[in-house]
């Protein structure tokens, strides 16, 4: 079964609560979903392993640690999984990126995929896919999917807010993917969102409706 995890420092709870605010308008909102991306990606680097090196200071040699392990890449699922990396390639710039485009279905809710491009050495990369919402769970399902078919086989999926069906959807299909958060939410609402939620996030980001 997949972990959840759930970012409660104080700084991305924070700027969660001003992103939920239906009154922030769109350049706020794209700024705080950047900010709020670096925050979670330093939290979800904690993990990463280091191996020791030797520098030499002006002083003398030091033993010091760099990373070391896989190699890493991030996914975001388009559209609204864009606002985030950015945010996160800040802290490791050298990540691949790849990109898996869906989108949900406004009357199935089932998620449509329209894009694939992944870095070509999927099986030896570490991904982090990146969606700011798990709703009903079926567009990171696919996601996963779309990457383990290609090769991958490291994968962690981060997002802002989940509601609780979107964690068991994902949980039941791929339980060795960890989730990690910046919120759990109430419920799913009859049209699929998130309550309390912050509304479509692509919309909020991008400027459409
Ligand atoms: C949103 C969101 C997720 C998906 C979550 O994307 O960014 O990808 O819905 O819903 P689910 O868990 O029920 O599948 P949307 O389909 O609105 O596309 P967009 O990012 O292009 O706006
Ligand atoms: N997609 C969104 O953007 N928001 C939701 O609440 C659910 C799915």
């Amino acid at each position: 079964m997949g972990k959840v995890y759930v970012f409660d420092h104080p700084l991305i709870q924070h700027k969660l609560s001003f992103i939920r605010d239906k009154n922030t308008g769109t350049k706020e909102f794209r700024e705080l979903v950047d900010e709020v991306g670096t925050l979670m990606a330093y939290e979800i680097t904690r993990e990463l392993t280091l191996e020791e090196t030797i520098i030499e200071t002006p002083v003398s040699k030091a033993t010091c640690n760099i990373l070391s392990g896989k190699k890493l890449g991030i996914v975001p699922i388009l559209r609204a999984g864009l606002g985030m990396m950015d945010g996160i390639l800040k802290l490791i710039p050298a990540a691949k990126v790849g990109h898996v485009g869906l989108y949900r279905d406004p009357q199935t809710l089932q998620p449509v995929e329209y894009y694939v491009k992944l870095p070509s050495d999927v099986e030896e990369r570490e991904f982090i896919l990146v969606d700011p919402m798990l709703a009903t769970g079926g567009s990171a399902v696919e996601a996963v999917n779309s990457l383990k078919k290609r090769g991958a086989k490291h994968i962690k999926f981060m997002c802002l807010i989940a509601a609780p069906e979107g964690v068991k959807v994902l949980q039941d299909a791929h339980p060795d993917v960890d989730i990690y958060i910046a919120a759990l939410d109430e419920k799913l609402d009859e049209h699929g969102y998130i309550v309390p939620g912050l509304g479509d996030a692509g919309d909020r980001l991008f400027g459409t409706k």
